[in-house]
């Protein structure tokens, strides 16, 4: 009874719609009527500017961060991986925002965060070298996810590698759009670095 406790915890946490509450309370505006519709910390970038996508984007790593740490007052560790599991399914649909959240990538990376840091370094270097060499986020989330997938074989981590599989699932089920416009060249590319 315990696990669904927790399970339900996490995917409430994952559920805080971060990028509506900043929209909307800051600023009045709900930015799933804006940009790319998503509601995450690059569409909140694209529409609010830095401050607001650096809070939100923020804020959506720490929900998973936290919810990993949720397991420690169990005493059990396999119910990791369904906690950071379930945080993202919160984060992707919101019970909060009418089930339209985000893309499932600053959450999961929070999650990464929280069960191995290194990796987590390791994920966000390869985040930022794709990015710096593609311009696009989502082809960056996108290849980060897969590339994860790869570092925590190595670090013989088999557990995190099924989280890490699923998530990976996860955002690209998520960046399916994304993915016809980069094919159709009109996905926009970032321009500040
Ligand atoms: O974090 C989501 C990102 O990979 C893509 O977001 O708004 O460009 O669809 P967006």
């Amino acid at each position: 009874m315990d696990y669904v406790i927790y399970i339900l915890i996490a995917y409430l946490l994952g559920a805080i719609p971060s990028g509506l509450i900043v929209g909307k309370v800051g600023y009045g505006i709900d930015i799933r009527e804006h940009g790319s519709g998503n509601l995450g910390g690059t569409n909140t970038f694209r529409v609010l500017g830095v401050k607001a996508g650096l809070l939100v984007t923020s804020a959506d790593i720490l929900k998973g961060t936290i919810a990993t740490a949720l397991p420690f007052f169990m005493g059990a560790d396999v119910i990791t991986l369904i906690i950071g599991i379930f945080a993202v399914l919160g984060h992707m649909y919101p019970v909060f925002a009418g089930f339209k959240g985000g893309k499932a990538v600053a959450t999961s990376g929070g999650v990464i965060l929280g069960i191995n840091p290194i990796i987590f370094v390791i994920i966000l270097a390869t985040f930022f070298l794709v990015l710096y060499i593609s311009k696009y986020v989502s082809l960056s989330s996108m290849i980060t996810g897969t590339v994860a997938v790869v570092v925590s074989i190595l670090f013989q981590d088999y557990g995190l590698s099924i989280l890490i599989t699923l998530l990976t699932i996860f955002v690209i089920y998520r960046h399916l759009a994304n993915i016809k416009r980069i094919i159709n060249k009109t996905e926009p590319k970032i321009t500040w670095m």
